[in-house]
């Protein structure tokens, strides 16, 4: 059954409070609770059905206003009760059974490990009591928790701990309040043996904030990283947003089963310990600042998304757009400003352009669902956050600024939607967003095409941009969408022209606005070789095609001063070369790179003013998926042999240069330097590793292997085992031998070890991967378990993935299939590799959906497969 949008009504009733308590037992656990509530005059007076949501548990009893409730009171619906007319105000009293302990979906409240946690975004509070389980429903919350006391010392939930006790048995108790209103899926609640982290943080009004981070004992001395990326949150959102932490406590729960990356429970985040605990000898950089953006995107939701949240789940991207923008401005502020920008367009390009083109593709504000959990995707966290990022751009920061000052004051303590966001924004900037708003409605990413013509001697450039979107399914005709182009004119000396545009002096630097399908723009009093620098930045979430040689490209990969765009002129540059040995390859002709690609990275080798971490990203050859989105068919076997084909050019052209480059460097860094400087040091180094590697000379080999034994950081190791991953050779394997077995009792690492056995590109790996799932240090019910290896193969290796034989697909189909039965969730996101089948050749579309098909026709199949599988062959 699908849920549209349009459909949506206000609750009938409101719950203002509830107090509930639940009893932890091995065998049941019971859920007590008690709602204050009152019909909600925005939808009507008189009598009402009130409707309360619950799954997968036992209804023991209903006491309304102080009268057992008997059958005939109320009524069974599928996924919920209803109590019919309730006119005023109530208190209803439900007492419930449910048992954690089997609870392998992971939503609602579960035991994960030797501990009990729960998650309830979107919709698993509904899993833990009967209750109206919709964002727009917020409740002051008083919970009550009692549990062995040996073995469940902590008791955690949102809020302040009013009351701690004694009970018989060996039994204790803890009450939690809550001041603030919430909707139920910032409910949370933790009872474990745990140990803490804790340290404090002064509000600049003088609010002193304990903070605490909790983890399974052996953890402990891995969180000093959180909490700093925690505390530098906190400061960074009261000077850029004004926003200040409203409770006295702060707690971070890091759990090892998890569906997704953390949850942002009003005062009692949870999170994947993979994005909490790190230290030098186990985590790399990489994960030092994945830790550092999420610690910092679930903080900053207590404002854009606790103290004002959403009004129904079509409108998540309110929350997740703008807190996503929140966290990659925090990580550009704290670390490259340009290496962040080419990171997010990277992830944007790699995995949204696709969804946004393939049967799963919906807009940022989806108008139907079945499965809200399917929708907490790339298009609603990137592309929410690149459509927030332009109305940054579109008003500049400082009436930006005015509109979050407007949005807070309107909407403090609501439930809203986007249309209420981007009212805000209009009102306080008296910029119409209008048409601007079909960011919000429209799927498909759209294609800018610019050309332009130079005259001698008039001394003007005059560009023609014009935009489409393709179909998507369910909306066949586009609407044109408002592009803001950020431009420059690169001189022939290599610097920015001032600009005159349409007559107007418009600085150096111009946002030019395409709103319409086409538009012309004039540049006067260009000099002659003035090259356009387009889309800086990355200002829209846009595929341009612009009018560029080969020679303007290398131009402005050498010249540019925009980070986004010099990177992106490489990368286009080396994309067409690449496609070009592809081409060749299929045609049966001899292939090699184009020189000019040869020269364009000897350049950037040379460019003494590059941050080694900007060069490091300058230097990376566009990836297989990148590559294959760029042509009509997807090639597997020719893109990853071209791309092999010129990385091994590169790293043998260029050998000395590499050379020099990575002795210089290795003297230069202490492993445990970890400022972004050092960081983005070891990044080059190990980038020139892997051009070493890839020349195949016993030199490049040696390196590795010995960059592994001295295992001066994980960064260097895993880097060096990367590099070596796709050769069949000794030092290969003797390094993965000995990193398993160094590092086989840390599940975290581990999984690292996993995803390299399941990503290299060489033959057997899919048998290999089957192995492994018998290994005993593989649990098949976990998440990050699973991720790492199974989702290591399905999206790190194209190449096996592919396999023509089918063979991958067919294997993924088991998966998809067996985990469904466990966790819907996670089964639905590995799930979705397949539905991209339109992208390859017959045969491979053919074997692809095959594995489809045979998924929807498991007849138990959960909700969540259902929808993408279904969408998938439709
Ligand atoms: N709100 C969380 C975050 O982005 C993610 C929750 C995901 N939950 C889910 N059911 N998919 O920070
Ligand atoms: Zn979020």
């Amino acid at each position: 059954s699908t849920i549209f949008l349009k459909d949506y009504t206000p609750p009938t009733h409101l719950i203002d409070t509830i107090e509930l308590t639940v009893r932890l037992n091995d065998d049941v656990t019971t859920v007590s609770s008690r709602l204050v509530g009152r019909r909600n005059p925005a939808s009507g007076s008189g009598p009402a059905d009130l409707y309360l949501d619950g799954e997968d548990q036992e209804l023991v009893s209903l006491t309304l206003d102080g009268r057992t409730l008997e059958k005939g009171d109320w009524r069974q619906k599928p996924e919920g009760i209803v109590v019919p007319g309730i006119a005023g105000d109530f208190t209803l009293e439900v007492e419930g059974r449910i048992k954690p302990q089997d609870n392998t979906r992971l939503e609602g409240l579960y035991k994960a490990g030797g501990m009990y946690c729960t998650q309830c975004e979107a919709e698993g509070f509904r899993r833990i009591t009967y209750f109206p389980d919709r964002p727009d429903v917020m409740a002051v919350y008083t919970v009550r928790i009692e549990a062995d006391k040996a073995r469940y010392p902590v008791l955690l939930s949102n809020g302040n701990r009013i009351e701690t006790g004694d009970l018989e048995e060996g039994r204790h108790y803890a009450v939690w309040h809550d001041p603030f209103r919430k909707p139920a899926y910032l409910f949370a609640m933790v009872a474990g043996d745990l140990m803490v982290d804790r340290d404090s943080f002064t509000t600049r009004s003088g609010r002193e904030v304990a903070l605490e981070i909790y983890v399974e004992p052996g953890n402990e001395g891995r969180t000093g990283h959180a909490m700093d990326s925690l505390k530098r949150s906190m400061a960074w959102d009261e000077e850029v947003y004004g926003f200040e932490y409203d409770l006295d406590i702060f707690m971070i729960v890091a759990v090892s089963s998890f569906n997704m990356g953390a949850m942002e429970n009003k005062g009692l985040n949870i999170f994947n310990d993979k994005f909490i605990l790190a230290d030098l000898s186990t985590a790399t950089d990489a994960d030092f600042q994945r830790i550092e953006a999420i610690v910092a995107h679930e903080y900053f939701h207590n404002w854009t998304g606790n103290r004002i949240t959403c009004r129904d789940w079509f409108q998540l991207s309110l929350k997740e757009g703008l807190t996503v923008f929140r966290d990659q401005e925090f990580s550009a502020d704290t670390h490259d400003r340009g290496v962040k920008r080419v990171g997010d367009v990277r992830l944007l390009r790699a995995a949204q352009f696709p969804e946004d083109g393939g049967p799963t593709a919906h807009p940022v504000r989806p108008d139907s669902y079945i499965e809200i959990n399917n929708f907490y995707t790339v298009t609603v966290y990137e592309k929410g956050a690149e459509v927030v990022r332009m109305i940054h751009s579109l008003l500049g920061a400082e009436a930006y600024r005015k509109g979050i000052d407007l949005y807070v004051e309107r909407h403090d303590g609501q439930a809203v939607t986007c249309d209420d966001f981007v009212a805000a924004m209009q009102d306080a900037s008296g910029i119409d967003l209008t048409r601007f708003k079909r960011w919000y409605a429209q799927a498909g990413t759209p294609r800018v095409s610019a050309d332009w013509r130079y005259d001698e001697a008039a001394r003007t450039l005059t560009l023609d941009l014009a935009q489409t979107t393709d179909p998507t399914p369910g909306q066949p005709d586009k609407q044109p969408v408002v592009i803001p182009l950020r431009t420059a004119l690169i001189g022939e000396n290599g610097q920015r022209l001032p600009l005159t545009v349409d007559g107007e002096e418009s600085g150096d630097e111009t946002v030019l606005v395409l709103d319409e399908a086409e538009r012309r723009v004039t540049f006067s009093d260009v000099p002659k070789g003035a090259v356009p620098s387009l889309l800086r930045g990355f200002s829209a979430p846009v595929k341009l095609d612009a009018a560029w040689s080969d020679a303007d490209l290398g131009f402005l990969a050498a010249t540019d001063d925009d980070p986004f765009s010099r990177w992106e002129a490489l990368q286009t540059l080396a994309t067409r070369a690449i496609l070009a040995m592809v081409e060749a390859k299929r045609a049966g002709r001899p292939m090699s790179l184009d020189a000019a690609v040869v020269s364009a990275v000897r350049d950037g080798l040379e460019d003494a003013r590059l941050e080694p971490a900007f060069l490091a990203e300058l230097l990376a050859l566009p990836g297989e998926s990148m590559l294959g989105q760029a042509m009509d068919v997807w090639h597997v076997d020719a893109v990853h042999e071209a791309r092999e084909d010129a990385i091994w050019t590169l790293g043998d052209t260029l050998f000395d240069t590499w050379l020099a480059l990575y002795d210089r460097l290795s003297g230069e860094t202490a492993a445990d330097d970890l400022s972004t400087a050092a960081m983005g040091r070891r990044a080059l180094r190990n980038r020139a590793l892997q051009f070493l590697v890839s020349s195949g000379r016993p030199e490049g080999l040696a390196r590795a292997a010995a960059q592994v034994q001295a295992a001066a950081s994980m960064t260097d190791v895993m880097s060096a085992l990367a590099a070596l991953n796709d050769t069949d050779c000794p030092e290969r394997t003797e390094a993965l031998q000995a990193f398993h077995d160094r590092w086989q009792d840390n599940p975290l690492v581990l999984d690292k070890w996993f995803t390299l056995e399941a990503s290299s590109a060489l033959p057997g790996t899919l048998d290999r991967v089957k192995e492994l799932q018998s290994h005993p240090r593989f649990d098949p019910k976990n998440p990050n378990r699973i991720r790492a290896l199974v989702g290591g193969f399905t999206m790190g290796n194209p190449v096996r993935f592919h396999a023509s034989d089918g063979s991958g697909y067919a294997f993924l189909a088991d998966e998809v299939l067996r985990i469904d039965q466990l966790n819907p969730q996670i089964a639905s996101r590995l799930c979705q590799p397949l539905v991209r089948w339109r992208r390859f050749d017959g045969e491979r579309a053919k074997a692809m959906t095959g594995a489809l098909r045979r998924i929807v026709e498991q007849p138990t199949l959960s909700k969540d497969v259902f929808e993408i599988a279904s969408k998938g062959l439709s």
